[in-house]
């Protein structure tokens, strides 16, 4: 469904992106893992048409869309949920739901509703009023209910308390068991080989390891002295 392949991505005369190639397949929960710093969030905005790629190519469903402008590249099926939340905080959740609908299925505003309960919950509350866990909710599923075919996250945890980190860890599991094909950047080792279909481990701008999920169960070790190199 997307492939990437040989991405070279520069901010300014900085080199971030060497050569990096990365797949997914239709159905598939990918997550590429790597510490602070190492070029997750620029690989997911060079998708997104957010990072300029200066060489290699992106493929989505059959189509090259390399160098699209990003509001082009949303609109033929990627949905992206940065890492800052992105929320309007003056309106409620339903109306900041609704804005970001687009119809057609599986996504329903009901749907995201089942997914994440105590959105439903504080349906007239204003964004701004949320906890980070649920402002964090409330942007995937604005994004969900915009019916994307693949969904990049970026590191949907980060900052919050560990209670709240495990919900949305097992809502996140929920998504998948739902069928929805997601990228999904990260840090935590245990719970990316606990649901990703496969794992590539990221290195200063390059892929440094990369396997299935069973294999890379049984290599969790080298994974994790990547992680901390
Ligand atoms: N707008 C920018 N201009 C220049 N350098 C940048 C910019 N954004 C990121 N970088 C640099 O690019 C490198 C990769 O950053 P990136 O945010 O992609 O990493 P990351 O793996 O997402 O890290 P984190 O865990 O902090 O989110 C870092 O060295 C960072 O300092
Ligand atoms: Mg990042």
């Amino acid at each position: 469904m997307l492939e990437c392949k040989g991405i070279n991505t520069f901010y300014g005369p900085a080199h971030i992106l060497f050569d990096l190639s990365i797949q997914v397949s239709e159905g598939q929960m990918v997550c590429l893992l790597g510490r602070n710093g190492v070029g997750k969030s620029t690989t997911l905005k060079s998708i997104m048409g957010l990072a300029p790629v200066a060489s290699g190519s992106i493929n989505f469903d059959g189509v090259d869309i390399t160098g699209w402008p990003a509001f082009k590249i949303a609109r033929s099926g990627l949905g992206y949920v940065p890492e800052e939340r992105r929320i309007f905080a003056e309106l409620s959740v339903e109306d900041n739901l609704e804005v970001a609908e687009r119809g057609g299925s599986p996504w329903s505003r009901q749907a995201v509703y089942d997914l994440f309960p105590p959105l439903l919950e504080f349906r007239h509350r204003n964004g701004g009023h949320l906890s980070g866990g649920q402002q964090q909710m409330l942007t995937i599923a604005r994004t969900l209910v915009g019916n994307p075919r693949l969904l990049l996250i970026d590191e949907p945890t980060e900052g919050l308390s560990p209670i709240v980190v495990r919900s949305l860890e097992d809502m996140i599991r929920d998504l998948k068991a739902k069928g929805q094909t997601m990228l999904l950047a990260a840090q935590d080792v245990k719970f990316s080989l606990s649901v990703a279909d496969y794992i590539y481990v990221m290195d200063r701008g390059r892929i440094v390891y990369e396997a299935e999920r069973s294999k890379a169960q049984e290599q969790a070790a080298e994974i994790r002295r990547l992680m901390s190199v």
